[in-house]
């Protein structure tokens, strides 16, 4: 195991946080994932909508995604490409999607969708304080009419906010962000 989480101060847990490309093969238990959705559901969310869903992904739904991603590889980029992202692909301990009521309201869909990434963030700090990282992907299988299918939706019932890989990191990468004084724009 990495000396990990580095400390428990929310500080820390935000500044450390990583996404996690490399896992180690044991998927973390269910109820710390459990324990993590009931925090990200505490987000900020504009007239409680309460828009998220959380799709946990068992082992027939993960293999579907990974073929159907594989597929996709194979198509734009060749067998040499696929056969690599079918074995990395196979190798994730833990699977979740992220998902975003629809409304033919666009503010509401904005707000609703903002929400949501308040709750993967909140997900990702609520895993990290436990010792588990994170990969929020959005990559083009995610996408697909297919994809909705595998989570039991039908194409566009639901926003895919992201596929979420989970579980022990094998490392943590090094990350850099502009200066504050960067970021800032002071006005009188
Ligand atoms: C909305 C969103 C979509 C993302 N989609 C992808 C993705 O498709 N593929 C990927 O490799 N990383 C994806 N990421 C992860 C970012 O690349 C990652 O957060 C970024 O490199 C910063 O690293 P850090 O999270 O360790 O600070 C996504 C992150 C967000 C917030």
């Amino acid at each position: 195991m990495l000396d990990f989480p580095p400390n428990s101060t929310i500080s820390d847990v935000i500044r450390h946080r990583r996404t996690i490309e490399n896992f180690q093969p044991e998927c973390p238990p269910r109820d710390v994932i459990l324990r993590a959705i009931e925090l990200a559901r505490w987000a900020p969310n504009h007239k409680h909508t309460e828009p998220w869903r959380f799709h946990l992904l068992g082992d027939q739904t993960v293999r579907e995604i990974a073929r159907l991603n594989t597929e996709l590889v194979r198509e734009a980029k060749g067998d040499t490409a696929a056969a690599a992202k079918q074995q990395r692909w196979s190798s994730v301990p833990g699977w979740l999607v992220l998902t975003c009521e629809v409304t033919d309201d666009p503010i509401r869909s904005e707000e609703d969708y903002a929400a949501c990434c308040c709750a993967a963030q909140n997900l990702a700090l609520a895993l990290w304080a436990e010792g588990i990282g994170m990969k929020w992907s959005t990559g083009a299988v995610t996408r697909t009419d297919e994809f909705a299918r595998l989570l039991g939706l039908e194409p566009g019932e639901r926003r895919i906010v992201g596929l979420f890989w989970y579980g022990y990191p094998a490392s943590i990468p090094e990350a850099r962000r502009k200066e504050v004084e960067d970021i800032i724009n002071e006005r009188p």
